[in-house]
């Protein structure tokens, strides 16, 4: 590899339980996975006047280069690359002229992640880009969790999917055999050893993809907005149970959910400080239960992916990440043989850049 190449890597994550609970100040227990985004960045040679930024996305034989200085919007990926530039500079970080190309190993629109994974590699490359050539690094560049909100605005603002911070810090705190259990009114973020005692993950897809920006997604954002309005508080955080039902429907199930997924978060946390995975495989099922019923966010192709788990044994099974399609998470005990298309998952590394 020549000197002046570098590599970013950012994996996707899979969240134990604790959905639709980030952008509601509440809790989550993700763990980062071993497949994710890499970027391979090379500088471009001091005559480019132009400072341009080339992209290459290699899976989908596609490519862009924009000005660095004024980045347009765009669709697609395209506009995750625009943005991460766009962003960056915003914050302050000096960014320098090069060629990227692009490499995924989750699969786009399964509830693994993708999106984050690509914004965070994007932007750790960029800005290593830009400390390569000489450029001091900036706070954003060393503090994980500005990091996280930065690729979060990506999303926000140039792909047009209003999602929260939960893929993000999943992605860049990640660390092998850890789950994270993060607060995300405190923005804290504790590291949970998944001692599982000879007991596996796995995920299946649903075979139904999503688009967070075009799906169900934002609405339910909306919903919850709406309901803290009506009740007179800043987040669901602060919603307690018993005034719930002043709330119209849906919006007092869209609540119901949020405050029970957040006990179950707890309760997972506790499960595992207690070794009984068996426990965990309940709350799995209960979480799925209220995503199915009261949060609305499943299709039948999902629905067929849980009934498969637990046809082939898991203790417990639900979807994870947004919903209207993606991937399925089951639980299965020691011994237990996975489904044939479930692959096994375990907490990998967090983002990182790797040196040639
Ligand atoms: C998507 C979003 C996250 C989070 C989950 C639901 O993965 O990107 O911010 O809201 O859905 O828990």
């Amino acid at each position: 590899m020549p000197a002046e190449r570098l590599r970013a890597f950012a994996p996707g994550r899979v969240n134990v339980i604790g959905e639709h609970t980030d952008y509601n100040d509440g809790l989550a227990l993700p763990f980062a996975i071993a497949d994710g985004v890499t970027v391979e960045a090379t500088a471009a040679p001091a005559v480019d006047a132009a400072k341009a930024l080339e992209a290459q996305a290699l899976d989908l034989g596609e490519r862009d280069c924009f000005p660095l200085h004024a980045p347009t919007p765009a669709e697609g990926w395209r506009g995750f690359v625009r943005g991460a530039a766009a962003e960056l500079a915003a914050a302050g970080c000096p960014l320098s002229g090069g060629r990227l190309e692009i490499a995924g190993s989750v699969p786009r629109g399964a509830g693994l992640s993708s999106s984050a994974a690509l914004e965070v590699a994007l932007c750790l490359a960029l800005i290593e880009l830009g400390a390569r050539a000489g450029r001091p690094r900036t706070d954003t560049a060393l503090d994980k969790l500005a990091l996280a909100r930065l690729c979060s605005r990506v999303e926000n603002e140039w792909t047009g999917a209003n999602t929260g911070l939960l893929d993000q810090i999943a992605s860049l705190f990640g660390a092998p055999e850890t789950a994270l259990c993060i607060d995300f009114r405190a923005l804290s973020i504790e590291q949970v050893p998944l001692a599982l005692g000879g007991w596996r993950f796995a995920v299946a897809d649903s075979g139904d993809r999503h688009v967070h920006a075009s799906s169900g997604y934002n609405d339910r954002r909306r919903e919850c907005a709406l309901a803290c309005e009506l009740l007179g508080i800043g987040s669901l955080r602060d919603a307690r149970a018993e005034q719930l039902g002043a709330l119209p429907e849906p919006l007092r199930r869209r609540a119901e959910h949020v405050l029970a997924e957040n006990e179950r978060v707890l309760a997972a946390v506790a499960a595992l400080g207690a070794g009984d995975p068996a426990r965990l495989g309940e709350l799995l099922n209960a979480s799925h239960a209220s995503l199915r019923d009261l949060y609305e966010v499943s299709t039948p192709a999902v629905e067929a992916a849980v009934t498969r788990m637990l046809g082939a044994g898991a203790a417990g099974a639900r979807l994870i990440g947004g919903g209207f399609g993606g991937s399925v998470l089951g639980l299965f005990a020691a011994g237990v043989p996975l489904p044939g298309d479930a692959l096994e998952v375990r907490p990998g590394a967090g983002a990182h850049i790797s040196t040639s």
